[in-house]
């Protein structure tokens, strides 16, 4: 059977870290937020009960749930709670080497059973993994945005990840309410991979002229998708949206034809929804 988290750590405090703590929280387990400066964690923590009184306004979550849930998450200042932590999930920048310094600084922290995990969109985990001493807790737990609604987690092994790491990252996220699906350590694992083609595809239209509501709406009501992929980059962040299309490109080997388009308006500040304006405007909520 695989070891229970009862107490997590989340190390970077965006999108993606804040959601991941919200959910793990709301199901029971203690979260500590980490992030570089104490200011940062605490304002996420600020941005989760917003998001709660939001979805408790809609109806999604109760009062005393909400309330549990944010009792149960903790800003801290130093990484030094993590040795409490039954595993630590990183969701800093999607840098390698970024990514090899959190886990390298943790591991003269915490025991050598503390399960590290990190949620990438494109890194290989076997390369995440490589300079550790205990490559062999190292998995990949890829969330998807926004993580509250966002049923699936890839978990993805690396070359020398113990099976029992994934069973425990499974049965983790199994229990904050998602549903795990075993993925490759290949570049994008497997949604990235293939949303990276509709997205080039998309913006290959856009710039050959098509109008940005029309790809979307097309692709809505002949899909049957929740989102077109103009609306989809804008709720990602159009920066993090070209960091994925340049690992993806970078990792399959092949030169990014597109996304003049895309890089102009991350130029310009326009990052999505996020700051406001994107492919489309975002009125202040
Ligand atoms: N508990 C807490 N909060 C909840 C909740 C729950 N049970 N259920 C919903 N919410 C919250 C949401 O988090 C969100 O909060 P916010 O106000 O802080 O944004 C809010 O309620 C909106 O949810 P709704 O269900 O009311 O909104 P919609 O019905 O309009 O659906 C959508 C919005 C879920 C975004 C839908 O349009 C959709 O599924 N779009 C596609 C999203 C997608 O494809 N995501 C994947 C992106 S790719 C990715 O993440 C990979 C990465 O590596 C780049």
């Amino acid at each position: 059977m695989s070891k229970k988290i009862e107490s997590l750590l989340v190390i970077g405090t965006g999108t993606m870290g804040a959601g991941i703590a919200q959910v793990a929280a709301a199901a029971g387990c203690e979260v500590s937020l980490y992030d570089t400066a104490l200011d940062a964690a605490e304002n996420a923590r600020a941005r989760i009960a917003a998001s709660l009184a939001r979805a408790k306004e809609k109806g999604y979550v109760e009062a005393a749930d909400m309330e549990d849930t944010l009792a149960r998450l903790h800003p801290v200042g130093t990484l030094e709670s993590s040795r409490e932590a039954g595993a630590v999930i990183e969701a800093v920048r999607e840098d390698l080497q970024v990514k090899q310094e959190v886990f390298l600084q943790l591991e003269n922290i915490v025991p050598p059973d503390t399960l590290l995990w990190t949620n990438t969109s494109m890194i290989s985990i076997t390369r995440i993994a490589d300079p550790l001493r205990h490559p062999e807790r190292v998995a990949g737990t890829h969330f998807f945005n926004p993580v509250p609604r966002m049923k699936l987690v890839e978990i993805i092994g690396g070359r020398r990840t113990d099976a029992r790491t994934l069973e425990a990252a499974e049965s983790a996220v199994r229990a904050w309410g998602k549903t795990p699906v075993r993925a490759p350590d290949t570049p994008g694992f497997i949604v990235n991979r293939l949303l990276d083609a509709l997205l080039r595809e998309a913006l290959s239209l856009h710039e050959e002229g098509v109008e940005g509501r029309a790809i979307d709406e097309a692709v809505r009501l002949g899909l049957n998708f929740p989102m077109g992929p103009l609306e989809l980059m804008d709720l990602v962040g159009l920066d993090t949206t070209r960091d994925c299309l340049v690992a993806q490109a970078d990792g399959m080997g092949r030169e990014l034809k597109c996304g003049e388009s895309l890089l102009r308006l991350v130029k310009d500040g326009r990052l999505g929804r996020k700051s406001g304006r994107g492919f489309f405007d975002y009125p202040p909520q």
